[in-house]
């Protein structure tokens, strides 16, 4: 079955009279979707959280969907064959067009493994408001940190169709951010998403020193 398309031709689009717009106006700054994608292990949630903590302090509306933890939940239905994947990310466009509407900008961290599925997550928010980055990381990298473990176990055959092992990661092409977190710090990966936020008018420019 394809999972996109619709089952009930009954439903009626209700228009909200409380727009994005209007919640923009509200927040004072626009919403937008930062899609974080690489290999496990490569630092997405460390660096999608640590956008989210500077940009919260800073005032903004903010929303990380975390792989692991939407797994617990929306997602705890799915496992790691390339079809609960695909179902795992298309939820989560959703999710994230949906935290868009309500004026909020959301960070996404997950593998999101297949480039068809991040063009159609792409696909469904308004061109410019859907920000790529890709947290790229060497697999050997990945593998000595094996924060969780899981690589071990990976190459063990302990748990099947892992990312990078069993299961293959298909790299950005073309995205709007690709940051090496094999060589950047954090504080400097942080500051580069800040710098595009800017460049692409999601945040404000920082207020100019006054002269003396
Ligand atoms: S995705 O491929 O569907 O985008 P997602 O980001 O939600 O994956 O989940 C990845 C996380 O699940 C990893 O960071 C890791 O902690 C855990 N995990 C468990 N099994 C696997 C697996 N087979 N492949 C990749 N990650 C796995």
């Amino acid at each position: 079955m394809n999972k996109q398309s619709k089952k009930s031709s009954n439903t009626v689009w209700h228009s909200a009279t409380v727009t994005r717009q209007r919640r923009e106006q509200k927040n004072a700054h626009k919403s937008a979707v930062l899609w974080f994608t690489g290999l496990s292990g490569s630092g997405k949630s460390t660096l999608a959280h640590a956008v989210e903590e500077q940009l919260h302090q800073n005032g903004l509306n903010t929303f990380v969907l975390d792989g692991d933890n939407v797994r617990h939940g929306l997602c705890s239905d799915l496992g790691f064959s390339d079809d609960d994947r695909r179902e795992n990310i298309r939820r989560i466009s959703e999710t994230a067009k949906l935290l868009l509407e309500a004026g909020v900008i959301t960070l996404t961290s997950f593998i999101s493994p297949f480039r068809a599925e991040r063009a159609t997550a792409r696909s469904l928010i308004p061109h410019g408001d859907f920000i790529e980055i890709h947290c790229f990381c060497p697999l050997t990298v990945c593998e000595q940190r094996d924060v969780k473990g899981l690589y071990k176990k990976a190459r063990l055959g302990e748990i099947k169709n892992f990312t990078g092992i069993s299961s293959p990661y298909e790299e950005p092409e073309n995205p709007d951010l690709k940051i090496d977190t094999s060589r950047l710090t954090l504080e400097d990966s942080v500051e580069q998403v800040i710098a595009l936020l800017r460049a692409r008018n999601i945040l404000p420019a920082p207020a100019s020193k006054p002269t003396e």
